[in-house]
């Protein structure tokens, strides 16, 4: 059996810099954030420059192994053409994490889809269906044998519902059917990986890595299971139950109908596709539950605070006719509005492991926070109480019998974190961003090595 994963994550966006370096080309992240002059990532941590160090940081922090995403810009051109500078990029942090014996953990999508691909629709234009399809193919030609783990997506519904419903990332539309039809065609492509990974022949497994939200109610009443019926395929099941059972929720695809979204882009076809080729396991990234009851009245309000402490409280989910979000006054809240509920892993993980029957593996989890890193230390006991409390309510799912087979930290370091800038800090070590970059670990990344150096053990049970 293979050794438990202890590790932490990035994505190459929020991370490497070099936006314009060694043939990449421009990401539609690199185009929104440039034309509307935000905080970008162009220089992020500038892990593309610093990677040997981060990766031995890690190793040395106890780690097992890295969780990190590639970037298609950097491997394709606008024609299709292999970028050979891109592709040694990634073999040598390939080679990096075999030196310091970790393993690679990889997400061959991480939201920075090509510029020019956007341009013609994006995720609304089937073709990107299809160069994804080709581009994972490149991926699994070059790299075959050097990669165990690796996933088609991250989270699916974030840069979908982000992008097309919520309107808070590029390109910043507010639609349901547009919504839909991206789903559809991020789901397909899905499917389309993992049978060219089979196709092909390609070493280890293949899964999909979601942005897992455990849906509760707040009372059993008819109307509030059915109310978390329609939360958990909004947040859940269309991307799980898609990728892990091969169906696409019928009660769900039959309510879109009835509110009026034609959803006739799905083809027989591409759902025998979706029905053939289903992963072999689930990365679940786990931030929060959501508490939801019935829906009461007016129209759809999606808000996410991106604003931090300036914006506390203003997040609001509301999808007319489906349900609500509450917030528990019982419960702690982050200054981004994310609920601190540990328990809701534990319960999380065992409702998949008995929904889906396949190894789970939690790719993300971790605490936004504003940190001061100017004098050379932080000492972040929330972050090292809040990584207990999710370490031990995997421990306690596994003793429940969930077969989970390892642990991302969001964040390895300090990076970008889309909307809500450099200032909300997740990392083990910090990057002082106004300091030449200077990489100072924290006191959780001391904390963690002892976690991951015991296998756990140092870890403060309690029961949840
Ligand atoms: C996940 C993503 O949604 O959560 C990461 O996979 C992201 O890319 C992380 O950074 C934390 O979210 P945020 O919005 O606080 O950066």
């Amino acid at each position: 059996m293979n050794k438990f994963l202890w590790g932490s994550a990035t994505a190459s966006y929020q991370c490497e810099g070099a936006w314009q370096e060694d043939g990449k080309i421009e990401s539609m992240w690199d185009s929104y954030l440039h034309e509307k002059q935000l905080e970008n990532g162009d220089i992020a941590s500038d892990h593309y420059h610093r990677y040997e160090e981060d990766i031995r940081m890690m190793k040395e922090g106890g780690q097992n192994a890295y969780r990190f995403s590639l970037s298609w810009c950097r491997i394709l051109d606008e024609n299709e053409k292999v970028n050979e500078k891109g592709i040694e990029f990634y073999k040598s942090i390939i080679r990096c994490c075999r030196k310091y014996g970790l393993e690679p953990f990889v997400t061959l999508y991480h939201w920075d889809l090509p510029q020019y691909l956007e341009a013609k629709g994006g995720w609304l234009n089937k073709e990107t269906v299809y160069a994804y399809e080709r581009y994972v193919k490149v991926v699994f030609e070059y790299f075959n044998g050097d990669i165990q783990y690796w996933t088609t997506f991250n989270e699916p519904r974030w840069f979908i519902f982000n992008g097309y419903w919520i309107g808070n990332y590029p390109p910043e539309k507010k639609d349901k059917s547009l919504t839909a039809k991206g789903a559809y065609h991020v789901m397909l492509s899905n499917a389309l990986a993992i049978r060219a990974f089979k196709e092909m022949k390609i070493s280890g497994q293949i899964g999909i890595v979601h942005s897992y939200t455990p849906i509760d109610g707040v009372d059993e009443s008819p109307a509030c299971l059915q109310a978390m019926r329609f939360a958990d395929n909004y947040c859940n099941n269309w991307v799980l139950d898609t990728a892990a059972l091969g169906q696409i929720p019928k009660d769900m695809v039959e309510k879109l109908s009835k509110e009026g979204v034609d959803m006739s882009f799905i083809l027989e076809e591409d759902e025998n596709i979706i029905k053939e080729n289903v992963v072999d396991f689930l990365g679940l990234n786990y931030y929060a539950r959501a508490l939801v009851k019935p829906y009461t009245t007016g129209e759809t309000e999606l808000i996410v605070n991106n604003k931090g402490k300036a914006g506390k409280g203003t997040s609001k989910t509301i999808i007319k006719n489906w349900f609500e979000q509450v917030m528990d006054p019982n419960s702690e809240y982050t200054e981004w509005d994310t609920e601190i509920y540990p328990k809701g892993l534990q319960d999380g993980l065992i409702r998949a492991h008995l929904k889906y029957k396949v190894p789970l593996f939690v790719t993300e989890n971790g605490l936004g926070f504003y940190e001061d890193v100017s004098n050379g230390c932080v000492d972040d006991v929330y972050r090292i109480s809040f990584l207990n409390d999710h370490i031990n309510a995997i421990l306690n799912a596994k003793e429940l019998g969930a077969d989970v087979r390892g642990y991302f930290v969001w964040s390895s370091f300090d990076l970008y974190s889309w909307k809500n800038g450099c200032e909300k800090r997740y990392g083990l070590v910090a990057v002082d961003f106004d300091n030449n970059l200077v990489r100072i670990p924290k006191k959780s990344y001391f904390w963690y090595k002892e976690v991951c150096e015991s296998e756990g053990q140092s870890i403060v049970r309690k029961k949840l």
